[in-house]
């Protein structure tokens, strides 16, 4: 089996800033309650004009860049969203179109916040196994257009973005050491956009009634997510022979302050060792940790040879994580 890593990332995020006083004008809420429930401060908003496909194709371009792979050198790319383009073609195709990345199969992903994850362990196999060598994974949202911007309850959680890396061979020992991935579809009523598929195709009438929108429950995903969290790290810690003291860094998903420091606290970790960008981009999915990791990077938070763990929660329900020996 060969050792995989990762081996650029890049990040997208759209200009447009919406901040927690833009919303006070707009639904009842007010920056105190955000901040204190949330820890979110600000969050970036897609234009009309951009899509899925949009940011995650100036992601893949940078990550691409840094890993110094030419798009023709893909053999695979997986989109991980909820936010695709449309149903079908593919966002995952219509990145490869935009790259000029021929020799890529491409699909895209639905595992809600945890996508990114599924996607790594998904890439992650085929590489260690030797039947590909460069798979781009991309977790990219335009959440904002599926919000409804009347519902304080959500609105105010996500935002919008798109992160991209490029997994390959890398020197033995390094790389990524364990994946853990997990379900519970009968949590899936907690977390759902209800209209426009087969079982409640689009009318007027689903239009009308705002089920074209995220639902959610926001105190059960918490209380999942509390637990989830620390769980699912030890999970894959433990499939590598490294316990909670040996974790360096963590890259979690960025959901709400009180739930990342809750699993920090679980994991015994202190939060400088904690990645956390979401005051000033909200949720973004399957986007939050592949952006994260991006950014934590480009401030130099990894040393050779730390083990950096990232884990994720999230629609479906799903979870996820990972450790990496960087
Ligand atoms: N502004 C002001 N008040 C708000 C509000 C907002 N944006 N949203 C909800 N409220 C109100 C509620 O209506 C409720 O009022 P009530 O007591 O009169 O009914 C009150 O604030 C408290 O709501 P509660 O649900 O107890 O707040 P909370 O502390 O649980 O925080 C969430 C709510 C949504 C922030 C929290 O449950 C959460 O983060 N859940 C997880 C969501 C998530 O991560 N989803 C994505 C998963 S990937």
């Amino acid at each position: 089996m060969r050792s995989v890593g990762i081996l650029g990332t890049g990040r997208c995020l759209p200009e447009k800033e919406v901040s927690n006083y833009d919303l006070e004008k707009i639904v009842d809420t007010n920056h105190e309650w955000i901040v204190s429930r949330t820890g979110i401060y600000t969050r970036r908003i897609a234009d009309d004009n951009t899509a899925t496909s949009d940011l995650s194709t100036e992601a893949a371009k940078i990550a691409l860049e840094r890993a110094n792979i030419t798009a023709e050198e893909l053999d695979m790319i997986i989109v991980a969203t909820v936010t695709p383009d449309m149903n079908f073609p593919a966002t995952a195709c219509i990145v490869q179109s935009n790259l000029g990345a021929k020799n890529a199969a491409a699909f895209d992903l639905s595992a809600a916040c945890s996508g990114f994850l599924y996607g790594v362990s998904m890439a992650n196999q085929f590489i260690k196994t030797g039947v590909y060598d460069h798979i781009l994974v991309i977790g990219a949202e335009t959440l904002s257009k599926i919000m409804n911007w009347n519902d304080r309850n959500t609105c105010v959680l996500f935002g919008d973005g798109a992160g991209a890396v490029v997994l390959g061979p890398t020197e033995e020992g390094s790389g990524i050491l364990s994946t853990h991935l997990g379900a519970d579809g009968e949590g899936g009523k907690f977390l759902t956009l209800p209209a426009g598929g087969s079982r409640m195709p689009a009318t007027v009438q689903t239009v009308e009634d705002n089920l074209h929108y995220i639902k959610m429950d926001g105190s059960e995903v918490f209380k999942f997510a509390v637990r989830i969290m620390g769980n699912a790290a030890k999970k894959a810690l433990k499939l590598c022979d490294l316990g909670v003291e040996d974790i360096d860094y963590l890259v979690p998903h960025q959901a709400n302050i009180r739930i990342i420091s809750s699993a920090a606290k679980r994991l015994k970790l202190p939060m400088e060792k904690v990645y956390v960008n979401l005051d000033v981009y909200g949720n973004m999915s399957s986007a939050s940790i592949p952006v994260a990791l991006d950014e934590a990077l480009e401030k130099g938070k990894f040393k050779k040879g730390d083990n950096v763990v990232l884990v994720g929660f999230g629609g479906g329900l799903t979870w996820g994580s990972c450790v990496i020996k960087w």
